[in-house]
């Protein structure tokens, strides 16, 4: 039957953690996957996850099926998280809103959704560089996948002239994916002042905008700066559609956890919305998984798990960049050729070095540094205890 199928490619990210797992260097590190690892480079079990853990435990609720669209309280309070408690849509009733699969999930039942009913043009925008997986997301539900720049080489900036251009000229009323905060893999994010422009633009040119927001508490270590595009956006009448996880910000990356969401115009359409969401979701999983949406469900229904648990995003912003800064300050003690400032100033979990792919394989081979071939590191896979090696391996590759 199958003698015709090819192997296939090794995953850009995930395949550089297997190849991790299969090297026996006892100084191999792994900055490829976007996973938090905690001062001794181990994974990180919040602590208001571990006390949400006991709550549901003694509770021993069964383990019947949820709906379709996911536990109603940690929908609701997830939304709240996305858009804020005072959010007129969310207030209103008009945001449709269903657990995810995470936020591949989320943005797999967007692109179902948008592949059966969007009337515009069948073309999602996605910045250049952007998160690998979304093209195959896109690409795999028929719709046609085109970029925007978003990069500047030279500056190792924003390409923001680039990025306006690109939109403006899209056809209107197509789809425009933004990575709502700590944008994957640059660490580069528009001002509050560009993302108003965005918003100017995009309204201008009836576009819409599907937002990616994979890292809210991430990029400032403050979950409501972080949220201001998806919620700037909203207030200003965008009827926006939201892939929400809560892999990185609450550490749940195996629970597979998150919501989609879409704003409509009323509660009306809202409800014919989500029939349809229905629809899409119940061919692909039937329903979603009970546990990781309990366990959101309980710490941000508890104001003091809640609390605590701000405190641990913080916590791990804090800690990536205390790291950005020793990185920088050991990239110039070694005398590494070129200009590492963006290293500092970018935000989130991910670096963009710069570094090349040779470079790159060169890291791997010679030295048992394990990243993905676009130059993206994880900050999160340093520490103390391995960072001057890295440093070390990376001034070396670059003086080749
Ligand atoms: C990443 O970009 O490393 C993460 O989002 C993990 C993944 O699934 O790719």
């Amino acid at each position: 039957f199958w003698a015709s199928v090819p192997q296939g490619p090794p995953d850009p990210i995930l395949g550089v953690s297997e190849a991790f797992a299969k090297d026996q260097s006892s100084n191999k590190i792994n900055v490829g996957v976007g996973a938090y690892r905690d001062e001794n480079g181990k994974p990180y079990v919040l602590e208001s996850v571990s006390k949400a853990e006991d709550i549901l435990h003694q509770k021993r609720s069964n383990k019947e099926y949820l709906p379709i669209t996911g536990e109603a309280d940690f929908v609701k309070l997830a939304s709240e998280l996305a858009y804020g408690k005072d959010c007129k849509a969310l207030q209103d009733g008009r945001i449709a809103v269903s657990q995810s699969i995470s936020g591949t999930g989320a943005l797999r039942i967007a692109t179902g959704f948008l592949s059966m009913f969007y009337s515009g043009p069948r073309v999602v925008y996605l910045p250049n560089p952007t998160w690998g997986n979304h093209i195959p997301v896109v690409e795999q539900t028929g719709m046609r996948v085109a970029r925007y720049r978003y990069f500047d080489k030279k500056t190792v900036g924003l390409d923001f002239d680039g990025m306006k251009e690109d939109i403006k000229a899209a056809e209107q009323g197509s789809i425009i994916l933004l990575h709502a905060c700590a944008q994957n893999p640059t660490g580069i994010d528009p001002t509050q002042d560009q993302w108003k422009e965005l918003c100017e633009i995009t309204k201008a040119k009836k576009h819409l905008v599907l937002f990616d927001m994979a890292y809210q508490g991430f990029a400032s270590g403050d979950i409501i700066r972080d949220a201001f595009a998806v919620r700037y956006f909203v207030e200003q009448g965008h009827q926006i559609l939201l892939a929400q996880s809560f892999a990185k910000n609450l550490g749940l990356y195996g629970e597979r956890i998150g919501t989609f969401s879409m704003v409509c115009t009323n509660k009306e359409e809202k409800d014919r919305i989500q029939s349809q969401v229905k629809r899409v979701i119940r061919p692909l999983y039937s329903s979603p998984p009970l546990h990781g949406a309990q366990l959101v469900a309980t710490i941000l229904g508890s104001p003091e798990l809640y609390e605590q648990w701000l405190g641990e995003v913080k916590k791990m912003a804090d800690r990536i960049i205390a790291m950005r800064e020793r990185l920088y300050d050991l990239l110039v003690e070694f005398k590494t050729p070129g200009e590492w400032g963006h290293i500092k100033s970018q935000i989130g979990m991910f670096s963009f070095t710069g570094l090349t792919p040779e470079q790159v394989d060169a890291l791997k081979d010679h030295a048992h540094v394990y990243m993905t071939r676009d130059g993206r590191i994880s900050m999160a896979g340093l520490n103390e205890g391995n960072i001057q090696y890295f440093a070390e391996s990376v001034s070396k590759a670059v003086k080749g």
